[in-house]
């Protein structure tokens, strides 16, 4: 059982659903076997052992195609086109790694990765998430030509959006100034494939309403000699995934707020996406 519902969460689909996936698999893959018997009694006349070679390889290639058929009257289609181009993607490694990006303001963090990723043919920037309509990254989205999903507070608490990500074919979560925690099931369906950006040195100066200026203010006031990013892991609790990566910078006498945020700023700039890169290309 506890098998079946870490299934569920990683395709991030419901009990119903999940039958019906199954249902699928297990009458594609009985009318991929009838269909390569049957065709490979039109080629041979006994059972010997070219028989027995060639059959697997009838099996291999004629699967994916009774299971899309099969998908048709199960309604499950869509999961099966994500599903097998996951699995295309990881055997020939010719699919890009889609990536997500969360964010809930001006989104510069966001432009940068867009950016940096443009012309790669191995990393996709493809979904841009964002919880505040209006807020400047969905204009970065619209004049890059990337598709936004734009999200309310319950539907993202109980269902993660994890199926509208799948549906988008997301492998990967970027949040670059995303302002909501992120909950347990998407947590669970993204298992090691969400990243989050904070604005100070953690463990310091994170946690629930430390973000933006609020980080900055707090260690201005503090008297820091220094502040800097990380770049961490994502979990169920604020702010306290495995660190991947810190960089620092100085805070001089009289750095106000605001230039404490310049200089953040341009630490993240310079560092998030070449950071992402490194870890998709592991
Ligand atoms: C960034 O500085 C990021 O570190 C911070 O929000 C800013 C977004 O800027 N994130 C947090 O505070 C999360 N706790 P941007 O919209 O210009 O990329």
């Amino acid at each position: 059982m506890k098998g079946i519902s870490k299934l569920q969460g990683k395709w991030g689909v419901g009990a119903g659903q999940f039958w019906l996936i199954i249902l699928t698999f297990a009458l594609g893959g009985s009318l991929s076997g009838r269909v390569t018997s049957f065709l490979l009694k039109l080629l041979f006349l006994e059972k010997n052992w070219a028989f027995w070679l060639v059959y697997p390889l009838f099996l291999t290639i004629l699967w994916p195609f009774s299971v899309i058929f099969i998908s048709f009257f199960t309604g499950q289609f869509r999961f099966f086109k994500g599903y097998l181009g996951r699995v295309a993607g990881k055997l020939f490694g010719s699919a890009p790694i889609h990536v997500a990006i969360f964010a809930s303001g001006a989104g510069s963090n966001a432009r940068k990765i867009i950016e940096y990723f443009e012309n790669s043919s191995r990393v996709k920037v493809s979904l841009i998430v964002c919880n505040v309509p209006g807020a400047g990254v969905l204009d970065i989205a619209k004049e890059k030509g990337i598709p936004t999903l734009l999200i309310n507070k319950s539907e993202f608490v109980s269902t993660g959006y994890v199926q509208s990500l799948r549906n988008a074919e997301i492998n990967f979560i970027v949040l670059a100034g995303f302002l909501w925690k992120v909950p347990e099931v998407l947590v669970r369906s993204y298992k090691d494939a969400i990243i989050n950006i904070h604005p100070a040195l953690l463990p310091k100066y994170g946690g629930k309403g430390m973000y933006g200026a609020h980080v900055h203010e707090a260690v201005i006031a503090a008297g820091e000699k220094t502040s800097g990013i990380t770049i961490h892991w994502v979990n169920e609790h604020y702010d306290e995934g495995a660190i991947i990566f810190q960089a620092t910078c100085s805070i001089e006498p009289g750095d106000t707020p605001t230039d404490l945020a310049n200089k953040i700023h341009a630490l993240e700039h310079a560092h998030f996406a070449p950071t992402i890169e490194k870890l998709l290309m592991k």
